[in-house]
């Protein structure tokens, strides 16, 4: 019951802040990170899920911990309107991708990315993380649960299967509500796990145990 109230306080905070972030720093400049987009989770009966994001400073925790090096590159499976694209572009990641299936979210990234001029430093397109087929070019993949157990399943087999035994890799999972997707295949060390107080969220940080 405390609980239940304490969690519904710190949703309604956070709704404040980001109103407040959207209307009074965002939505001035033509820039939109903030507002959720919860259709896809409705259109999809749960299969897919809504737009939401990742608090910055929570991001800013995540990056600090992985000690960036230029040679690292970046995919954001399931990017939204690219708030983590953004926080990634403050450190030397090499490449910096986000893929979404949702259009409209990556246009409006892209129009994010114009105005901040970032549109040559990141890069975003369209598509369903299950038809994906470069996964083999990153060495870093963030997750915020954006999809069913099945299609995390998958995705989670096609990373494996493009980057075993070639590099190691390292698995962000923001909200690991399927973390036993990752656990079960015996590939991946949990080295950290992290705690946002903002959503009452924890994070997941894995590193591949393959020889490369
Ligand atoms: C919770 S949001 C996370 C946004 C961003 N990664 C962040 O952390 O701020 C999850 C995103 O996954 C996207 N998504 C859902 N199913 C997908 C799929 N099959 N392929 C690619 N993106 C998908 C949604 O459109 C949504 O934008």
């Amino acid at each position: 019951m405390k609980k239940k109230l304490s969690n519904r306080l710190r949703r309604y905070k956070r709704y404040l802040r980001y109103g407040l972030q959207y209307y009074l720093y965002e939505k001035p400049r033509g820039l939109d990170f903030t507002m959720r987009d919860m259709h896809l989770i409705k259109e999809s009966g749960g299969v897919l899920h809504g737009y939401s994001k990742t608090n910055e400073k929570h991001l800013k925790e995540i990056f600090n911990t992985l000690h960036i090096k230029k040679e690292d590159r970046l995919l954001d499976v399931g990017c939204g309107k690219g708030v983590v694209l953004r926080e990634a572009a403050r450190y030397p990641f090499e490449k910096i991708t986000g893929i979404d299936i949702d259009t409209n979210l990556v246009k409006t990234a892209r129009k994010n990315f114009e105005i901040l001029k970032l549109s040559g430093r990141v890069d975003c397109m369209a598509v369903n993380a299950i038809d994906y087929r470069k996964y083999g070019d990153y060495n870093t993949f963030f997750f915020f649960n954006p999809f069913s157990q099945e299609i995390f399943q998958a995705v989670i087999n096609e990373i494996i299967a493009e980057n075993e035994g070639r590099r190691q890799i390292r698995i962000i999972y923001h909200n690991p509500v399927y973390q036993e997707v990752v656990e079960a295949t015996r590939r991946f060390k949990k080295i950290k796990e992290m705690y946002d107080d903002t959503k009452d969220y924890t994070t997941n940080i894995y590193i591949s145990e393959w020889e490369a």
